[in-house]
């Protein structure tokens, strides 16, 4: 992948700034992964607890270091909440370059996954200069699903994902691309 000429470390939409996960992040992202709704719908999730979710946390700190990129904390401007996280990600053993998104329950319902992965979707493609990009969504995550298709990725594949039975969808550029042309036009 080419990784690019200008890799942003921080992008707005209309309701969010993405900026980087830090530590300081820690007591909102515990809460967060200590629903359960939430913790099930995700194929990297261990578990529950402050414990489980500060190596998440790591795990996602760790990737900028490694990768330069990773997923953002998503934080409401309006307020300064964190909601979230989301944006691309690429842990060895997964199908390719991924983009997910993971919200605090009390954030559901708004729109405001579907404006980060549009947000995350776009970085993938002129940021990282990415020729495809996958999630890996697991079954029966029909709000998962619906935020894919909202930003264009379609279904490709049945797959295993850390012994799990899971469904890949994803895009490539050009579709991408034919997609933000149509709209603009
Ligand atoms: C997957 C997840 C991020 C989806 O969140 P979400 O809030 O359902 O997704 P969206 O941001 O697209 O919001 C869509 C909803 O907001 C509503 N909405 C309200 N205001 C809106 C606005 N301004 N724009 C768009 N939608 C809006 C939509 O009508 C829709 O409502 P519905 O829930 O009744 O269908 C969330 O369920 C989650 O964090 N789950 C746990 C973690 C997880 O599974 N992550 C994915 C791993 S693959």
């Amino acid at each position: 992948m080419a990784h690019n000429r200008r890799m942003r470390t921080q992008v707005e939409t209309k309701r969010l700034l993405l900026r980087p996960l830090t530590g300081d992040d820690f007591d909102d992202y515990a809460a967060m992964l200590a629903d359960p709704e939430v913790a099930a719908g995700l194929a990297e999730s261990t578990g529950t607890s402050a414990a489980d979710a500060w190596r998440s946390l790591a795990t996602f700190i760790g990737h900028r270091h490694i990768r330069g990129y990773s997923h953002f904390a998503l934080v409401e401007k309006d307020t300064g909440r964190f909601v979230g996280r989301a944006g691309p990600w690429q842990p060895h053993g997964f199908p390719g370059l991924g983009v997910g998104w993971c919200l605090d329950r009390r954030f559901w319902g708004r729109g405001y996954a579907t404006e980060a992965a549009h947000a995350a979707v776009r970085y993938c493609f002129t940021d990282l200069g990415a020729t495809e990009i996958v999630s890996v969504i697991l079954p029966g995550n029909e709000r998962s699903a619906t935020v894919a298709e909202r930003v264009g990725h379609r279904f490709l594949r049945e797959l295993t994902y850390r012994g799990q039975q899971a469904r890949l969808y994803g895009q490539s550029a050009d579709e991408w691309r034919a997609r933000e042309n149509s709209a603009t036009v």
